[in-house]
């Protein structure tokens, strides 16, 4: 049942707002301002964590890398399944396993769990279906609580694989001694905010949907982020190349000098992930560097973002204003929206798109 919408996909992105509010409550005490992770897990007998997984749910692993590091100081090492289970890497003392899937039954990543069996102290996982073989072999489970996704481009899953990640976060960052009562019960109010928000986002769709026109004309788009928007980079890149078959590539920003910049020219277009945190000047000069040289830049930023820098931005997409720590959710949403108009300007079949399959059970 596709509830109206025209693709299952249009139909996932749209109840993120919901499927988020309805993980926050489940995570969230509100009463006692606390999160509740349902399992007794101890982060600061943590060392560091190993966070193994394929496709978008590598990229949320990417995403929480930054999260577990500037909130609680954790270091974190991320690494895509199918390599981290062939290379067989030392999985010293300390050391926690992290697997995240939406399916839960991904053969690589399952196969990454198996050989940490008895090397990493501790296993998690989260995942979407919570009776997955990834679920059950893990020490602790933690659903996201997405619902059933069918698009094979996968979106909400996507969100609430953050929304997880970023509540272990604080709740380690809490744990660890470096996050006070109060910047927590702030940080969660915040959070509780976030489902609003995301509504509000979603309010770009009509821009979004002329923005997709142009770049449905595209034969090549570079993706552009820094900091926590650069695995959202990837994402938008992902997303577009799985269901509007147009070739598309992230580059974290600080990298464009280092080869990419020699494809800049006027027919491939450069989105620019880029709210106006610490960062967004240095972004600015690298937009710069490619107008310079007849590019053409789409700039997916806020309100303070867009009055700084449009001058000679091609297409500005313009997102409402929230915590930097949580804007990689944010911003999901129009990397989700861009890749979905694109694909329909361009006919292509959304939810199933060629090749693909939704759940990859062999390698
Ligand atoms: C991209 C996408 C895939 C999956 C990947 C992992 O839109 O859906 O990249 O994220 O195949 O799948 P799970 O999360 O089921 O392990």
């Amino acid at each position: 049942d596709k509830a109206g919408h025209k693709h299952f996909m249009a139909k996932e992105i749209a109840e993120q707002p919901l499927v988020i509010s309805e993980a926050l409550s489940h995570y969230i005490d509100a009463e006692a301002g606390r999160i509740t992770l349902g399992a007794d897990i101890d982060f600061t007998k943590i060392g560091r964590f190993t966070m193994v997984a394929c496709g978008t749910a590598y990229l949320a692993c990417l995403t929480a890398k930054y999260w577990f590091e500037q909130l609680a100081g954790m270091p974190v090492e991320v690494d895509i399944a199918s390599e981290y289970r062939y290379r067989q890497p030392p999985v010293t003392p300390g050391t926690a396993a992290l697997f995240v899937s939406q399916s839960g039954e991904t053969a690589d990543t399952l196969a990454a769990l198996r050989y940490c069996e008895g090397k990493a102290d501790r296993i998690f996982s989260v995942v979407n279906v919570p009776e997955s073989s990834i679920a059950r072999e893990s020490d602790v489970a933690l659903p996201i609580l997405a619902g059933v996704e069918i698009g094979v481009a996968s979106t909400k899953a996507f969100t609430c694989q953050l929304t997880v990640l970023f509540l272990m976060a604080l709740e380690a960052a809490h744990q660890r001694g470096r996050m006070s009562d109060d910047e927590l019960a702030d940080m969660i109010s915040s959070l509780r905010n976030l489902p609003s928000v995301l509504n509000t986002a979603l309010e770009v769709e009509g821009t979004i949907k002329s923005a997709a026109q142009r770049l449905s004309q595209a034969k090549d788009v570079l993706f552009l982020g820094r900091g926590m928007m650069y695995p959202l980079a990837h994402e938008g890149a992902l997303k577009l190349k799985e269901i509007s078959y147009i070739h598309a590539e992230a580059y974290a920003s600080g990298e464009l000098k280092h080869g990419p910049i020699a494809l800049i020219d006027e027919h491939m277009p450069v989105v620019v992930m880029a709210p106006k945190d610490a960062l967004f000047d240095k972004t600015v000069s690298n937009m710069q560097e490619v107008m310079a040289r007849g590019g053409k830049v789409m700039l997916i930023t806020d309100q303070a973002g867009a009055d700084t820098a449009r001058d000679g931005i091609w297409q500005e997409i313009v997102m409402p204003t929230v915590r930097d720590a949580l804007t990689p959710i944010l911003y999901a949403i129009p990397a989700q929206l861009l890749a979905y108009h694109t694909a329909v300007a361009k006919g292509t079949d959304v939810d199933q798109p060629r090749n693909l399959a939704k759940s990859v059970t062999v390698e």
